[in-house]
């Protein structure tokens, strides 16, 4: 067991092996804070769900997990299925893309809640469910909580469903918050909506917010360290400043490009072209090179690591020659909408 000196959620060289010996995650490391917002980005496919799930003991069926997982210290990585089950609702909450197909739709709003609730405190009188289940509609600001609790899932907007889907993950007041999409499907306004709410719960009770995301505009305006995954690794990590500012990876700069920037003119970042390489056809040397404008024979031979260069933890082996390249002048997703 361990301490509040551990941190909160520490990763170290996390992989998770397909049956057949194909390797989804590939040695990933990061830590999450507590108080502080971790984004995970990255395009489809780059293992940000499988990773997260795994860490969770969500993994599929057909695959090993190796490496180290510590909830301050408590080492999760072959943990006990009951213990995960424990610590799944009580010290972690996890929040999922969409919300339709994880809320029941023939209970109200209110019972699903106080399912929740009751999940870990199964003594509580039916009125301390009830004011519970309130306070948590209220805390993630759905307007007449009472009145709303008496509704079904389809009476609800989809940015109200993540909010209930949010509340149920903080029922048992978790230390680490996991939300992944949690913005994806909706509109941007909403998007905007649904950010704050988490943004205010992580501040409000010091929770470690972990944000995964394809969308570097979603962790602008949000995170306070950022871990950038491609093919099952990380390629770059930092602050997000630096990464926003400071950034010393070719893949990094491209999901750049895709953001609006301060002057609502085009970047002048190199965009992406092509498409995330499959499970079974990863490339050898550094996974990115068939889609990298700065890739030379080494990068197809040999795979870079993630090593410090100024101020980011980058994989490329031509980091140093993006110094003084400068990135832009982003907008963060919230304050577009
Ligand atoms: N249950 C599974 N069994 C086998 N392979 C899987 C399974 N789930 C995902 N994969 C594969 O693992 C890789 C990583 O998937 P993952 O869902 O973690 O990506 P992601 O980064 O979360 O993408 P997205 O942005 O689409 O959610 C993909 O190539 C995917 O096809
Ligand atoms: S190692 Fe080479 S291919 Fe990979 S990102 Fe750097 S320059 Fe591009
Ligand atoms: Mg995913």
């Amino acid at each position: 067991m361990g301490t509040s000196q551990q941190p909160l959620l520490n990763v170290r060289n996390l992989r998770v092996t397909l049956r057949n010996g194909l390797e989804i995650v590939r040695g990933v490391d990061f830590v999450a804070e507590a108080g502080k917002v971790l984004g995970i980005v990255g395009e489809s496919g780059s293992g940000k769900s499988i990773m997260m799930r795994a860490a969770m003991g969500l993994s599929p069926s057909l695959s090993t997990v190796t490496g180290s997982i510590r909830l301050r210290g408590e080492e999760l990585v072959g943990a006990h299925e009951r213990r995960m089950q424990k610590l799944r609702g009580s010290k972690i909450g996890l929040v999922f893309q969409d919300p339709m197909s994880a809320l029941n739709p023939v209970i109200t709003i209110g019972k699903l809640i106080a399912e929740a609730v009751r999940l870990h405190n199964p003594d509580m009188s039916a009125a301390g469910v009830r004011r519970r289940t309130i306070e948590l509609l209220d805390l993630v600001a759905v307007p007449q909580p009472e009145l709303r609790a008496n509704q079904y899932v389809h009476e609800f907007s989809g940015g109200m469903r993540q909010r209930v889907m949010i509340a149920m993950a903080i029922a048992n007041n978790p230390e680490v918050l996991i939300a992944d999409e949690p913005t994806t499907a909706l509109d941007v306004t909403v998007q905007a909506q649904i950010l704050e709410v988490l943004k205010n719960l992580q501040t409000r009770f010091s929770i470690g917010l972990i944000l995964i995301t394809h969308d570097l505009g979603v962790v602008a305006g949000t995170a306070d360290t950022v871990v950038v995954m491609y093919a099952g690794k990380v390629m770059e990590s930092g602050a997000v400043r630096d990464i926003f500012y400071r950034s010393r990876h070719p893949y990094t700069r491209g999901l750049l490009s895709c953001l609006p920037t301060i002057s609502g003119n085009r970047s002048r970042l190199e965009p992406i072209s092509g498409s995330p390489p499959l499970l079974s056809a990863r490339p050898v040397g550094c996974p990115f090179h068939p889609r990298c404008s700065m890739a030379q024979n080494t990068c197809r031979s040999e795979e870079p690591k993630l090593r410090q260069v100024d101020d980011v933890l980058t994989a490329c082996h031509f980091a140093e020659s993006l110094r003084g390249v400068a990135t832009g002048q982003w907008t963060s997703r919230a304050e577009h909408a």
